[in-house]
């Protein structure tokens, strides 16, 4: 009896922490790679929101000054009807600082051709800077980069209706892509995370990722799972080094997740 008491328990305590991690948590991580320019990084939102026109999202991106903001795609699920609180969010955003959006595989993929005509539209009618295989040069804190927006062809996410035998993106692929990179400081904005060791390889100095939502459980700091249902995704989340060239990845906001907290990052670089 004692044990199914303490079992009891120790399951009502687990219950309770996970429904505060999906439903209260927002954690601001924050990376220190060099000095002078700060990125503010969010990821993944899907259907999930935090508080009244994600006012917890905006309130901490002001409360933090960044340079830029990068959204790295799947701000909306590929089921949503209603654009107005990705809308609200992104101008929200953009009267914080320039902000940059990449479409990651539920934007690619949204469920209706009517629906893709009006997230687009959507986006046009804020500030936004929409990258789609482009780029955009820009000067910040006296230091100039090429800023780069990867979308990959859907066949890396999924093929024929299943998860199996997904292409595999190149260096050259990239190249096709973008063009070759440039000379100087170069961030690239690539939802799919798989391939970092590629874009590394093509030329980008850093680049933000998002999409495996940390690998939703993770276990000693590592993710269980890729939404290619997968198990022990490559690069789930956080800083990863290809000789001296990083891959950020966002665990992202959305979606159910276990010891993994909905997460907005911010770099110094
Ligand atoms: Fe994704």
């Amino acid at each position: 009896m004692k044990y199914i008491i303490i079992a009891a328990a120790a399951a009502l305590i687990l219950a309770v922490y996970l429904a505060c991690e999906n439903l209260l948590m927002l954690r601001i991580r924050r990376e220190r790679l060099g000095s002078g320019v700060r990125i503010m990084h969010i990821s993944d939102l899907h259907k999930r929101r935090f508080g009244k026109d994600n006012r917890r999202i905006t309130a901490a991106v002001k409360a933090e000054k960044p340079d830029l903001i990068f959204l790295t795609g799947d701000i909306v699920s590929r089921n949503e009807t209603n654009f107005d609180a990705a809308e609200k969010l992104i101008q929200e955003l953009c009267a914080v600082s320039d902000v940059y959006f990449i479409y990651g595989n539920h934007e690619q993929s949204l469920i209706t051709p009517d629906r893709a005509v009006r997230f687009a539209e959507m986006l046009s009618r804020t500030d936004v800077r929409l990258l789609r295989n482009s780029s955009i040069s820009t000067e910040i804190n006296g230091r100039h980069f090429s800023i780069y927006g990867l979308e990959l062809p859907y066949s890396a996410y999924k093929k024929n209706g299943s998860y199996r035998h997904l292409d595999r993106i190149t260096a050259k692929d990239v190249s096709y892509a973008l063009g070759e990179a440039p000379q100087g400081e170069v961030l690239l904005l690539a939802h799919n995370p798989l391939f970092g060791r590629e874009y590394a390889e093509w030329g980008a100095d850093f680049t933000f990722s998002g999409h495996i939502h940390g690998g939703s459980v993770r276990m000693f700091g590592i993710g269980m799972l890729s939404p290619e249902r997968t198990l022990f995704p490559r690069y789930s989340k956080g800083v990863y080094d290809f000789g001296g060239k990083k891959l950020l990845v966002s665990g992202g906001l959305g979606k159910l997740r276990a010891f993994n907290p909905p997460e907005i990052v911010i770099y110094e670089i």
